[in-house]
């Protein structure tokens, strides 16, 4: 398996580390892949997809996503930039936070993609969230050197894959889901990743029962194949939209673990689920190819093992 593709927006939301188990998931067809809560996008990125339509309600995200498959954000403009705003944010007062404000309140005015890239990547914990009057709302990560030149080149080789990638197949919309599934065709494969039902909320994120119950419609009436990911339980409780919507359709899990803080004992764990409305042979719990470089460094590792071992046999 090819190694993920890492996009240049974070969000806390990322789902990187999920990326190899949907994968396996995915059907190959002839149509598009269609994605309306694309977040950072790392998984239509990775869905190996010729044709791509990729919405969400965060016109910032897809502001960005335009100005790179356009040609406006290049490689090149990025790192001029974020070399000249790293400086500054090295030298500014208050231990780097006033040229972050700084940033922050003119990312408020101008919705800069450029601002939000630096916004993005120096906020706290990789996190994208906007107040109620749809402002910038995370704070700094307060480390004034964040901008270091290992920092910056992996950056702007991360806009310059998304570059690469994205062309005219590639089409960024800012549209509510209720818009963008009902034009899915049947050959077309839907990949939904809402906001979690009853977890965080910020302008963008909100999630009432109404929106989940949008959703179980739009999917429940699609010609096209979808994969849903959602969590299915965590030590406390039940995702009770399993029990009221989903288990209709196919569900697959897996244990996942994600950090809510930076310390070890912040370590949280969830089963996360992928429902789906097609057929597949794959296994209910758990389920994960074992990338192709893993399977030869295990045998490698296993033919050197037997090597030695044959010596030591033989010196014994
Ligand atoms: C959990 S995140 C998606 C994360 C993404 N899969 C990733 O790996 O980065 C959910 C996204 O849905 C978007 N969103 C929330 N409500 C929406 C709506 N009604 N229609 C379309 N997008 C929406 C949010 O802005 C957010 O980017």
């Amino acid at each position: 398996m090819r190694k993920v593709i890492v996009p240049p927006i974070k969000s806390q939301g990322i789902k990187t580390k999920l990326v190899p188990w949907i994968k396996a998931l995915i059907p190959q067809d002839e149509g598009s892949w269609i994605e309306p809560f694309m977040g950072t996008g790392v998984v239509a990125f990775n869905a190996g997809f010729k044709k791509c339509l990729l919405s969400d309600i965060n016109p910032h995200i897809i502001n960005f996503y335009n100005e790179v498959k356009n040609g406006d954000l290049t490689p090149y403009k990025v790192r001029k930039y974020l070399e000249y705003e790293g400086d500054e944010l090295s030298r500014a007062a208050d231990e780097g936070y006033a040229h972050y404000r700084f940033i922050k309140d003119r990312f408020n005015k101008n919705h800069s993609p450029l601002d939000f890239l630096f916004l993005s990547r120096s906020g706290f914990n990789g996190m994208i969230r906007f107040n109620n009057k749809g402002q910038w709302n995370i704070p700094f990560c307060k480390k004034p050197n964040r901008f270091s030149k290992a920092y910056i080149t992996k950056i702007v080789n991360q806009v310059a894959q998304i570059s690469a990638i994205t062309d005219s197949n590639w089409e960024f919309i800012s549209e509510d889901f209720r818009k963008v599934i009902p034009n899915a065709k049947e050959t077309d494969v839907i990949y939904c990743d809402p906001p979690y039902h009853g977890r965080y909320v910020d302008y963008y994120n909100g999630w009432e029962d109404e929106d989940e119950y949008d959703l179980f419609k739009a999917l429940s009436q699609t010609r096209a194949k979808f994969i849903l990911s959602t969590w299915h339980h965590n030590d406390y409780r039940e995702n009770t939209m399993i029990e009221k919507y989903w288990k209709q359709f196919n569900i697959i899990t897996k244990d996942h673990f994600y950090h809510s803080g930076g310390k070890i004992q912040n370590r949280n764990s969830i089963v996360e689920a992928l429902v789906f409305n097609f057929n597949s042979e794959i296994k209910k719990h758990n389920y994960e190819l074992i990338p192709i470089e893993e399977q030869l460094s295990l045998f490698e590792k296993k033919e050197k093992y037997a090597v030695s071992r044959l010596k030591q046999v033989v010196n014994e």
